[in-house]
């Protein structure tokens, strides 16, 4: 039986710059389906509007017009209370560059979204050291971003993305900014999440390979996906 996890219907989104006669259509009455414990990969052309899609789909933006369901809930409506707390609690998010607080440590950065969620601290603290040991990155846990090297970072980032068990992983070119050694690792451990506990991931990459693992594959073009697996 299908059990639809995040559908996209009739999305459009539209960024005007200057004069209302230079508006640039980088959604055009988008659908997208995905169901629960599947990996879906998402290509397309630098500035295709990527990004941009995918920051919908995870409430980190608003479309202009169209709705986004999350099972069954309806979030494109949610306010912004409620939208931080919705993914907080559900979603997983990987971007190109790390977005880690400069100001705390990596075992810190890795706490902080268990803390917003309500867990007490002395759990939490466990919990990052044990995501980050698995990450192989025990020993830098107490380095600031600026002490650690770009896969490094991105590890921390993943060890936060992970630490709520979020249903869903939102990846924006996870891999752009790491070395290949470290992009597989990453990569790999995306697959195995899917395939130990059914976490789902929607992923935007480049990289054919992911493409080829991923259960659906599309290609965003002209505003709209086109399937190609
Ligand atoms: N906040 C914004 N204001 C105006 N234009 C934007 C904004 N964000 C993105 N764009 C434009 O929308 C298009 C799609 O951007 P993006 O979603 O980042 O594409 P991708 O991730 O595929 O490279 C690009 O042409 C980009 O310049
Ligand atoms: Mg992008």
């Amino acid at each position: 039986m299908r059990n639809m996890l995040l559908n996209g219907k009739n999305i459009t989104k539209t960024y005007f710059t200057g004069d209302a006669s230079k508006e640039l259509v980088v959604l055009d009455r988008l659908n997208f389906e995905m169901e629960s414990g599947t990996i879906a990969a998402i290509s397309g052309l630098s500035g295709s509007g990527k990004s941009t899609l995918l920051h919908i789909l995870g409430s980190l933006d608003r479309p202009d017009s169209g709705e986004i369901y999350f099972k069954d809930r309806m979030i494109n409506e949610l306010n912004n209370t409620e939208r931080a707390e919705f993914r907080n609690k559900n979603l997983g998010f990987i971007f190109q560059f790390h977005h880690l607080m400069p100001e705390l440590t990596a075992l810190e950065n890795v706490i902080m979204p268990k803390l917003i969620a309500g867990k007490s601290f002395a759990k939490a603290k466990k919990q990052a050291y044990d995501i980050l040991s698995k990450l192989d990155m025990e020993a830098r846990k107490d380095h600031f971003p600026n002490q650690l090297s770009g896969g490094e970072k991105q590890r921390v980032a993943v060890a936060r993305a992970l630490i709520n068990n979020p249903e869903l992983i939102l990846a924006d070119e996870p891999t752009g900014n790491i070395d290949i050694k470290h992009s597989e690792e990453l990569l790999q451990l995306l697959f195995d999440l899917n395939k130990g506990f059914s976490t789902s991931v929607l992923i935007v990459t480049h990289n054919l390979e992911i493409a080829k693992r991923a259960d659906k594959t599309y290609n965003l073009k002209d505003g709209k996906l086109e399937r190609l697996k």
